[in-house]
């Protein structure tokens, strides 16, 4: 395919500190850059751009990495607005609902699923996100658990088996032959699945029971991440970084002994501000991991239950109102970060190298992001088609 320069750039978030400002986003001004078919080929001032097959002139407009969005339940049926409205009048989120969309998945055919995560995928992709995970975890048997995971691949990469989301109803009276049955036979349908996830907190699974199902997937050698402290802090932490995680997602309670853990690990945290709002919970603050050292990531948690978000824009508005983050730094765990929790160096950043997947933005800085927050600020979404993260 032809090279493209896309130049007029008024402000360019790279995510190399090498580039420009010399700040995390690495921001230039004036700036263009010279795509491949799939790779960014040159990045620099528009003055000094070379020539290119295509010219695109966004005049004046901001340009970013397109956003990673490294925890969403994209994939299954029906709606629990209900439960929304009960915590808005003051209930609290236990997990309980979960089983309902459990049994709307798995009355749910295959195209239903399509068609219904196929909306939402096109809300998340419209909204910037050029990459992204996809989690299973609404059907807790065997069948229904490697269905999902056939149908998030036919979406990405980057899909995650989550058995052992929370233990289903004909198990509640042996608990432990359900982890059995995660850790053994249902993982091992779901072994095309590059990452497996445990739900590890009151009312889903305790820390030896994700301990079971963790070492399994190492063993079988898929990469873990794990949804911790959500709810409460029952040692989910220290679980996810002894067993090499990628990251650790809520984090909504979190000691100083796990940030300190934290920062000193290669697990990432990744924040969910999508779940507090729509849970009405406390938000955790986002600037006592980063003042710690810790690397945040921003995910909307796409979901029936806790998050029926697929923006990407709120879930940076949020954090930046809510959790202490700059906007530099909310852009910056909604890109780099998220590549950071899934283990990806092609993308979240616009370096020489990196996957050509960028937003322009409807608006002359990023800033306007959180500045401007519920409008749809994305023009355009420029991603590769070569691979389907
Ligand atoms: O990430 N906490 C566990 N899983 C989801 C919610 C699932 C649901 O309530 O349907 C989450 O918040
Ligand atoms: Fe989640």
């Amino acid at each position: 395919m032809a090279s493209r320069l896309l130049t007029n750039i008024g402000e360019l978030l790279t995510n190399d500190p090498t580039l420009g400002d010399e700040t995390p986003v690495g921001r230039l001004h004036d700036a263009a850059l010279v795509l491949d078919d799939e790779r960014v080929v040159w990045v620099g001032a528009a003055s000094a751009a070379p020539d290119a097959d295509e010219r695109y002139d966004v005049g004046g407009l901001a340009v970013l990495p397109g956003f990673v969005d490294s925890h969403t339940h994209l994939i299954f049926a029906g709606e629990r607005s209900d439960e929304f409205e009960a915590r808005m009048a003051g209930e609290r989120y236990d997990g309980g609902g979960i089983a309902r969309t459990v049994a709307a998945t798995r009355a749910a055919s295959d195209e239903q699923l399509r068609d219904e995560s196929g909306a939402r995928l096109a809300a998340l992709r419209a909204g910037g996100v050029t990459t992204l995970e996809v989690k299973s975890g609404y059907a807790l048997d065997v069948e229904g658990e490697s269905r999902l995971v056939a149908l998030a691949r036919e979406v990405t990469s980057e899909v995650t088996f989550l058995g052992a989301h929370v233990v289903p109803q004909d198990y509640v009276a042996d608990r432990d032959a359900y982890v059995a049955l995660v850790a053994g036979e249902m993982m091992m349908r779901c072994a095309s699945a590059k990452w497996a996830d445990v739900f590890c907190d009151v009312g889903a699974f305790d820390v030896d029971e994700a301990r079971e199902v963790l070492v399994a997937a190492r063993a079988r050698g898929l990469a873990r991440r794990l949804h911790a402290n959500q709810i409460a802090d029952i040692g989910a932490i220290a679980l996810a970084v002894e067993l090499d995680c990628a990251s650790v997602d809520h984090c909504t309670h979190v000691s100083d002994v796990d940030v300190e853990r934290l920062a000193a690990s290669s697990t990432v945290a990744t924040l969910l501000p999508g779940a507090e709002f729509c849970t009405r919970s406390p938000y955790p603050s986002g600037r006592r991991l980063l003042d710690a050292g810790v690397t945040v990531a921003l995910a909307t948690d796409c979901n029936p239950g806790t998050s029926y978000v697929t923006s990407m824009s709120f879930v940076i508005a949020l954090a930046v109102r809510e959790m202490g983050l700059s906007v530099d730094e909310a852009v910056w765990a909604a890109t780099r970060g998220g590549a950071g929790a899934l283990r990806r160096a092609d993308v979240g950043h616009l370096s020489v190298g990196a996957r050509g997947d960028l937003v322009i933005l409807n608006a002359p800085r990023a800033a306007h992001l959180a500045y401007r927050p519920g409008s749809s600020l994305v023009r355009e979404v420029w991603r590769c088609e070569s691979d389907d993260a």
